[in-house]
């Protein structure tokens, strides 16, 4: 058992070897993804400041990005089978760059996706509606792929962002589950699942009842 681990680990700093070897190709995949996460983050923030001067409302909390580590993206590689370079995680992996976007209510992540999506140099890659279809432990969020162009010196280059949009009802049950779940090495028994998902319901619920009563308000 300890020579198959002792092997795996050789093979995967074998291979992580190559992912390093070009540093310059690693610091341009960074500050690209990074541009990338800089330039979402701004266009979310424009349309938040808008809603402000014109509705007087935030429909976004706030925002929460992050660059995935290159160990995270060797692990990846590895876990997926795909090879171990920088052009392959460019090519096979679509968060890289993670943007979350959290609202303050359900409406506010559509309309939020919708304003970003209008935008016509946005291409959109894949959409995923966990609120709509709830993931199968009661995960809720809606995840947008997308890829958004970079404008460089000499060409513009589409970079992919993964991009979730949750309202904080949304992002308290799945950071809680996130924590739960890393934190626990042992195995979670099905009674527990079935909580998990109860409480993703009742949040749920919770969140449909501000929803209604921020739009009683509304019509006052
Ligand atoms: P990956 O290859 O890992 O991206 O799998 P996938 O494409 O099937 O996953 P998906 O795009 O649906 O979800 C990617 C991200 O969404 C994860 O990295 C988490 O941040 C979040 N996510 C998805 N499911 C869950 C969940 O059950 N709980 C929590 N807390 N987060 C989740
Ligand atoms: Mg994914």
């Amino acid at each position: 058992m300890n020579e198959k681990i002792n092997a795996e680990n050789e093979e995967r700093e074998g291979a992580s070897e190559s992912f390093f070897s070009d540093i310059v190709e690693l610091r341009e995949m960074e500050y690209l993804y990074n541009a990338a996460i800089k330039q979402l983050t701004m266009r979310f923030e424009i349309l938040n400041d808008e809603f402000r001067i014109k509705y007087a409302r935030s429909p976004i909390h706030h925002i929460e990005s992050r660059l995935k580590s290159t160990q995270s993206i060797i692990n990846k590689l590895i876990r997926k089978n795909y090879d171990i370079t920088i052009e392959s995680a460019k090519k096979n992996l679509n968060d890289i760059a993670g943007v979350r976007v959290v609202c303050c209510y359900i409406d506010d992540v559509y309309s939020v996706a919708d304003m970003l999506l209008r935008q016509t140099d946005i291409r959109l890659v894949h959409k995923q509606d966990y609120i709509e279809t709830p993931n199968y432990n009661g995960y809720r969020s809606l995840h947008l792929d997308i890829e958004i162009p970079i404008y460089l010196s000499e060409h513009t280059e589409y970079v992919a962002v993964e991009i979730q949009l949750r309202t904080v009802a949304m992002d308290f049950w799945a950071s809680l589950e996130h924590d739960l779940r890393y934190k626990s090495d042992k195995d979670i028994p099905d009674s527990i699942c079935k909580e998990m998902l109860e409480s993703s319901d009742e949040i749920n619920a919770l969140d449909v009842k501000m929803q209604e009563i921020y739009k009683k308000i509304q019509a006052l």
